[in-house]
Formats: structure tokens, sequence, C-alpha cells
């Protein structure tokens, strides 16, 4: 007999014979009668063993408890009407068994994978396929699967061909650490597993392939958080002959079909803002616009202000910004103490309070504005009775980020993020390099393969620093999901941006020999973009975790606590690899 769904079975199967293999979910012996509910990927059933009809099968199950994994055989009959289960899919029936037999036993188990979750996510992740048996992280890894379906078919449709790239291959810089692989042939020399697979997608637009796209595997050694793992995956395109609009239709008619498959709706086309623009008014590039919030520029009526926090600050170069916060008159000390140290954290000095009450206005520091530039802050932050302003004082930079921050972390405790919300956007003009002080050389804010804004190119030797880059995000409710950008395709352009980064033509020629080579060899204009899958998955599961869409993922210290990965390796395996450690492996 075939097996049958636990979970496929209903009203319709009443009468017929069926054979279920799958979990037992929970167990409940009642007046010499077993109620198995059996699990398998399609749902539960509840299975009824007595053990006057079927005496051998009773036997049989007798030992079985829950997550031990059983074969029964049956009829589908009706529950009588006091015994529907409402809140069961296959609640109105029952399988009553004949037969049945235990395939696999279970040992106790460490944790319950029905209902709340009480274990530690060490030990969840440490027992992952025990973890993956929940129903919502299954949920997960099958809408990963299906999205991942629908991005390739959207492709698919559109005449992309799926390239696979190396894996062991050489470095690509993308701003973090490499994974190095030593080589055991080549003694001495390592490969580095792919940050992603940037030059390889260039080298097939010289190589004439037109559009490409790649379910892509990255690895980054990097600092990890919610949002990052050390291996994750790309939707990562390249195209020829287009530009920044080809771009943007291609992606956001994906984003409207894939999200479209989950039944939600997004507009079309995405609102743009420039780096620039973004930065000013929210803090962030990569802002969040499900709720207002925006910063204002104060600076116009406090240049002359007796308070030197603000005059100060304005004199130095800098700025004087702030936000309005609805309705938010009332806050207590703690969150105002919590908000000022936030803005420290990101370098601010702090961050000062005005209240509008009914019938005043009240500034954090007592007496040292004047009455003038109380009503100038009420009108350019639009104050209305009971709102309260956050405003900081200081280098551009560090007052536009501590900011953003606090506007993030705000509308967070004030409630004033909006659900079921999908506000996407692009994010454009970024600059092209930005100078690090403490190793004194520009580093390019993309990668450095991102073509210079023709508008721009003639400042590149003089000014660097304020050259845009045909460089753009994509970003959904305040997190990226995506970066690229169009391309570099002219040898000459190439050399001058690597040498631009402090890379001389000898090292260049050493690392990106064979790109400055293909690009001599009829290399078309190109342009493209890489997406986090497992981002897109996240926000549509509704996950906080990138951990929660992947199915074996790693630590914040890059374990996998399931495998014991990384581990150390025999002696004689490092040896044929001519590798010695300098250092004792840590345990
Ligand atoms: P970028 O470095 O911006 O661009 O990466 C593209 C997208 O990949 C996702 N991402 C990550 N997701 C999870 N964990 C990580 N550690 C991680 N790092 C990045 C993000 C990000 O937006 N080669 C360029 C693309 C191009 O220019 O075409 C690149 O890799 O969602």
């Amino acid at each position: 007999m075939k097996r049958s769904g636990a979970g496929t079975l209903g009203v319709d199967d009443i009468g017929r014979q069926v054979k279920l293999q799958g979990w037992v979910h929970r167990r409940r012996d009642h007046g010499g009668v077993t109620f198995l509910n059996v699990r398998d990927r399609s749902g539960i059933v509840q299975v009824v063993v007595r053990p006057e009809d079927a005496p051998a099968a009773s036997d049989a199950l007798a030992p079985a408890r829950n997550e031990w994994v059983i074969e029964v055989e049956g009829v589908v009959a009706a529950r009588a009407a006091e015994a529907i289960n409402p809140k069961m899919a296959t609640g109105e029936i029952e399988v009553v068994a004949s037969r049945g037999s235990v395939l696999s036993p279970s040992a106790p188990l460490p944790f319950n994978v029905d209902g709340e979750v009480d274990a530690s996510e060490e030990t969840r992740l440490r027992y992952r396929y025990l973890d993956l048996r929940r129903k919502d992280l299954y949920r997960n890894l099958v809408l990963r699967h299906e999205v991942t379906f629908d991005v390739l078919e959207y492709f698919h449709q559109r005449d992309f061909i799926h390239v696979e790239t190396p894996i062991l291959t050489r470095s690509t810089p993308e701003g973090a650490r490499d994974y190095l692989v030593p080589s055991r042939v080549h003694k001495g020399s390592f490969y580095a597993l792919p940050q992603s697979p940037q030059l390889f997608k260039q080298i097939c637009m010289v190589a004439g392939l037109e559009r490409y796209v790649q379910i892509a595997r990255c690895f980054r050694d990097e600092d990890l958080r919610a949002d990052r793992q050390p291996e994750f995956t790309q939707v990562d395109v390249e195209m020829s002959f287009v530009d920044e609009e080809d771009v943007f239709e291609l992606i956001e008619g994906l984003f409207v079909s894939v999200f479209a498959g989950r039944g939600i709706e997004i507009e079309q086309p995405f609102p743009r803002l420039t780096y620039a623009e973004a930065m000013a008014r929210y803090g962030s590039d990569k802002p969040d616009l499900r709720f207002g919030l925006e910063i204002q520029e104060l600076g116009g009526g406090l240049a002359a202000s007796e308070f030197r926090a603000f005059s100060g600050a304005l004199a130095d170069g800098g700025v004087v910004r702030g936000f309005r916060l609805p309705g938010a008159a009332g806050a207590s000390r703690k969150q105002v103490d919590g908000w000022g140290k936030l803005a420290r954290r990101h370098g601010a000095a702090g961050v000062l309070t005005l209240r509008r009450r009914e019938s005043e206005t009240v500034f954090q520091v007592k007496n040292v504005l004047g009455d003038d530039e109380l009503t100038f802050l009420v009108d350019a932050l639009e104050l209305t009775p009971g709102d309260l302003a956050l405003i900081a004082a200081g280098p551009e930079r560090t007052v536009a980020t501590a900011l953003g921050a606090l506007r993030v972390a705000a509308a967070g405790e004030l409630e004033l993020i909006p659900k079921d919300r999908w506000d996407f956007l692009w994010v454009t003009e970024f600059p092209l390099v930005e100078w690090h002080e403490d190793d004194e050389r520009y580093y390019a804010v993309n990668h450095p393969f991102t073509a210079p804004d023709p508008r721009d190119v003639d400042r590149l030797a003089d000014d660097p620093a304020s050259v845009r880059s045909r460089g753009y995000d994509v970003v959904l409710n305040g997190l990226e999901l995506g970066g690229g950008s169009i391309r570099i395709h002219d040898r000459a352009m190439q050399q001058s941006c690597f040498e631009l980064l402090g890379i001389s033509a000898a090292e260049a020629e050493e690392r990106f020999g064979f790109l400055l080579e293909a690009l001599q060899f009829g290399a078309p204009p190109h342009g493209g973009i890489a997406l986090g899958l497992d981002r897109i998955v996240m926000l549509l599961a509704g996950a906080d975790s990138l951990r929660d869409v992947i199915a074996f993922p790693k630590t914040t210290s890059a374990t996998d606590l399931m495998t014991e990965a990384p581990s150390r390796v025999e002696s004689g395996q490092l040896e044929e690899l001519g590798v010695v450690l300098a250092v004792e492996p840590e345990d």
C-alpha cells in the first residue's frame, strides 16, 4: 500500500484504508486506548490504537514515545461530534489502526520540538535536526526553496543563464577578510573562498554571455550580527549593454513578482534617494522609510547662539540637526538617558531634548537659548504641543549617524513603526571612495570595479572624495538587501582607479592581471547587482535573524555547533599541506 501524508487526510477519505509513516508528535493513553498524533512533513493526524481490535499493533506501538518513527495502517474514520478538534487541520477525522510497528526509536529529547521554545540557542543549534522539526523552521526552509525557485524562474524567463563560478578561487576584495584554503599541490599557496563572484561575472560579460545570474554562495570572515553570516547566499546578476535604469527595472520587477507570490503587493517604481539626501534626512545609507521622523537642518537659526555647543559646532564647520518625536514630551529621564548613551556610542557628544508643552517650550539646558531661538527651533522642527525633539551638534558625519541611530531606536521604543509595510528604495550616487584616517588612504565605498560618475570624472585626480560612483543599493525597511553598480569596462580607467586606491601597477597586475587583460579584448559596457537571498527570506518569513532561514547556520563566533566546525586536523594532514601552526590550537 502507498503511504499517505498525515496532514493531507480529511473527511473525503473516510472509509479509506491508509498507511502512515511518521513521527509520534504526542501520545496519550486513555481508558486502555492509545491516541498517537502522527506527524510527517504534510501535517499531523490522530491515530487510535484499540488493543481489543488490533492487539498486535497495540503491543508493537506500546513503547513508542515522542519522536519515535512508526508505521501504521488503518481506516480513516469520522470522529464523534464531541471529539472533533477544530484547532487541528485534520481534526474531523482519525485513523483507526489495524497494524502498526516501530521503524526507529528515539532517545529522550534534549528539548521539546512542539510548541514553545524551551531550550537555549546553543542547545537548539547543537541538535539542529531536532529544531528543524519545528513547524516554523520547516516553513522557513520551504519559503526559502520557493523564493529561490521563483527567482530563478524570473531570470530564466528573461534569458539569463545560470552559471556556477568557482569556490576555490583567489581573493576578491569586498571589504572583509578571506577564508583561505591551503593548496597541497602548490605548497605555500592558498585559494580564497569567494567573498562574491564579482570578477567572474564581469569576465562572463567579456565572454559574451550578456545575461548572467547565479544563486551564489559567498564567504566573508567579518564581524557577525543577526543580519550577517560568514557564509551566505547572493542572487548575483550581471548584464551587458545596460545602464542603471535597466538594472532598477529588472530588480523592481523581480521583487514585485517574488512578493506577489507571497500575497504582498509592492508599488513600482521604488523611490530613490541619493546617498547625500539619505544621510542628511535619515542619517543612514539604508533608511527605514516605514515611518517619518525626518532629520531637520537647524544650523540656519543658531549660528549666533550664545549656547556654545551649537554656535561652536557651526563655527567649526559642523552642523546642528534634530528631529521631532510626536507626542513624546512626557519621555522619562531613563528614556532620555538611554538616547544620550546611544548618541555617544555613535561618536556624538550627546543628544539634547526640546519639549513643547501647552504653555511653554523647554530646552534641556536651562537659560541658554533666547526666545527667538526657541521659536526658530519649534518652527523648523514643526513641534506641536506634546512633542519632543532630539537635537545634536558636531561634525556632520557624526551628527548624521547618531541621529540616524536615534531615529530608528526611538521609533521602535515608541512603537511608531507600522507593521506589514514594505518600503523599498534605491540609494544612488554613493561616493566612489572614502578616506580612512588610520592608514591614510582611500578605500572604495562599493568595490574597486565600480565606474565613476562621468559627470565627476574630471575631479578623479585632484578631489577624489567628491567623485560620485555609479553604485546603488536596494533597501527594504532599513535593511540593505542588495548592492551593485555599473562597472568600469575600460582598462585605463580601471588602472587609474586602482592607483587612486593605492594599488600599485605591479600589485594590480599580480592580483587582477587576468581582469585587466580581459578588459583589452572587447569588454562590453556592463553592470549588475547582488541581492542577499538570506535577508530577503528573513524579511518575508518575519524572522529576526538569518539563522532562522538558513538550514545549518553558524553562531556569532562563526562556529557550527552541530558538526563542531572549525576543528583541529591531524598533524599528518597539515604536513601534507606544508602548513606549520605558529600558535597552539584554541579549545
Ligand atoms: P555586497 O557586498 O553589497 O555586494 O553584497 C550584496 C548583498 O549581499 C548581502 N550580504 C550578506 N548577507 C548575509 N551575510 C553577510 N555576511 C552578507 N554580506 C553581504 C547583502 C548585500 O546587500 N559583488 C557585489 C555586488 C555587485 O556589485 O554586483 C557585492 O557582493 O544583502
